[in-house]
């Protein structure tokens, strides 16, 4: 498979070593090289089975719109440009193939998994902790965010307060809280490395190599 992975950041840069590790032809642009998704045309896709992005918001959505324009298939680990969700899987549902996830984390799909059955709990009080590194864009986390809907899908009008922290290069961390009259229950998961968010997004993006719409990686990835 060819892989083009735009952001050859913290995250980006460790998805075309596990791609190449996994047998992938990889080709990586940064913003340099794209900026305003300049090089995401035709014949720099053609051959391209899958894009992977690792960028920020905004340019997460130009390459998105880019990439999805032409028919291509693009694997989006960006967080926090989900104001566009509705307007980006309507455009792959006509065009192309969209995958998206707050956290390409195996384990932590294991937390979201756990949280539903936890949210179950009558009479307690629900909070979410989330730590990152100083440089993240964005605050709450999307994966605290996640965590937030899927206790409220649970306890409509419940009010879950997350509290994030900026530390150092802390990789992730996410604490779902119940605190009951009598007792408290913690789940916690907590990125060692970041390997694991690559190793997620490369199979992802093995996973949606010949499929056409869109998927929130969340629902899909126990098909992987
Ligand atoms: N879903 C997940 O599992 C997961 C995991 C880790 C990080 N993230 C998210 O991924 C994004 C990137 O995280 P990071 O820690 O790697 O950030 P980073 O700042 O280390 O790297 C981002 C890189 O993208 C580049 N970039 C910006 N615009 C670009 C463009 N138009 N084309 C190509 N490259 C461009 C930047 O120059 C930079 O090198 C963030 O939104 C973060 O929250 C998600």
């Amino acid at each position: 498979m060819l892989i083009l992975v735009l952001g050859k950041g913290k995250t980006g840069s460790l998805v075309a070593e596990v791609a190449r590790e996994r047998g992938h032809g990889v080709r990586a642009l940064d913003i340099t090289e794209n900026q305003h998704a300049s090089a995401l045309t035709a014949p720099n896709l053609a051959g391209v089975d899958v894009v992977i992005d690792f960028t920020a918001p905004e340019a997460a959505v130009e390459n998105m719109r880019a990439v999805l324009a032409l028919g291509g298939r693009i694997v989006v680990g960006t967080t926090g440009w989900y104001a566009h969700l509705e307007e980006m899987r309507t455009k792959a549902q006509k065009n192309g193939a969209l995958l998206y996830g707050t956290n390409f984390s195996i384990g932590v799909q294991k937390l979201f998994r756990l949280t539903a059955e936890l949210a179950r709990l009558e009479g307690y009080t629900f909070s979410i902790g989330e730590t990152h590194h100083v440089s993240k864009l964005d605050a709450p986390s999307g994966t605290a965010i996640t965590l937030r809907q899927i206790v409220e899908a649970t306890q409509p009008g419940a009010k879950v307060e997350i509290t994030s922290h900026r530390v150092g290069d802390a990789k992730g961390e996410h604490t779902v809280t119940a605190a009951g009259p009598d007792d408290v229950l913690e789940l916690r998961h907590n990125i060692l490395s970041r390997r694991g968010l690559a190793l997620g997004a490369v199979r992802a993006a093995e996973w949606l190599a010949g499929k056409s719409g869109a998927y929130d990686f969340r629902e899909i990835f126990d098909q992987m």
